[in-house]
């Protein structure tokens, strides 16, 4: 169980945040403030108190906070995004976290990880290998991982930007999947939902105490992870899915 959440609130430079869906168009900012409210109050709906940071107008993508923390149940470990207009975003996190973490732990260059590659399964985490996180960067994490009583492994990424963009875990041994993660061995252990290439952005959801939570607007998806018994919530993050972002980039939840 999830108790705690730590979101950012998006600056006016959301605008200027990374984008390979520039046919999307850019994020409205005002439209961007609402749903990004939604967002904390669905979190909070769940049971979670949730840490609110203030907007960082240097750092357009720094809404998408999930990226350069991972937070385990025996650690914290700041991570060290591969992109580079991204790599300030650490040292606003690092100031939010050590407070609270005596465990806190960082990756070091050249290692790059974004913790939208770190999907948790248990005590097991997978590590995709991606244009953001390289094999460094992962080596570094699941030592710190093994330190620290958990395990980890990697998983090389085809087409996504990041692992959690086709793959979600959202416990009792079920994964909602997409696209290149399909037919992956490292995953034909798990239950499988499988989501249409028609609504692969559905693939990026949050398990949060036994709710999971979808992006608004995908009515297949949404029907085949009700119909397994999640009670299922809906969330519109239109406006960050025109930044490649997603459910589970919004937040850290622990
Ligand atoms: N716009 C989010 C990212 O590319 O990291």
């Amino acid at each position: 169980m999830f108790t705690n959440a730590i979101v950012r609130v998006p600056g006016k430079s959301l605008v200027n945040g990374l984008s390979d869906s520039k046919e999307l168009g850019l994020p409205d900012y005002d439209k961007a403030i609402i749903q990004h409210h939604s967002y904390i109050e669905a979190l909070q709906s769940c049971g979670l108190e949730v840490n609110i940071l203030e907007s960082c107008e240097d750092y357009p993508d720094s809404t998408f906070v999930e990226d350069v923390a991972l937070i385990t149940s025996n650690c914290a470990i700041i991570t060290r995004p591969g992109a580079e207009s991204r790599r300030g975003e650490v040292e606003q996190i690092m100031a939010v976290l050590k407070s609270q973490f005596n465990n806190l732990e960082t990756i070091e260059a050249p290692g790059t990880i974004e913790a939208g590659d770190v999907m948790m399964v248990g005590n097991h985490y997978y590590i995709g290998l991606s244009d953001r996180t390289n094999l460094e960067g992962a080596e570094q994490l699941i030592e710190l991982l093994v330190k620290h009583g958990h395990t980890g492994s990697t998983v090389e990424l085809k087409d996504v930007l990041h692992l959690k963009t086709g793959l979600s875990y959202i416990e009792n041994n079920m994964l909602i999947i997409c696209g290149e993660f399909k037919s992956d061995p490292i995953f034909s252990g798990f239950n499988h939902i499988e989501i249409p290439e028609s609504e692969s952005y559905a693939a990026n959801c949050i398990w949060v105490n036994d709710n999971v939570l979808i992006p608004a607007g995908y009515p297949l998806s949404k029907e085949k992870i009700s119909s397994t018994g999640y009670n299922v919530i809906e969330v519109d993050v239109s406006e960050f899915k025109k930044l490649d972002g997603g459910l589970s980039c919004l937040s850290l939840r622990y």
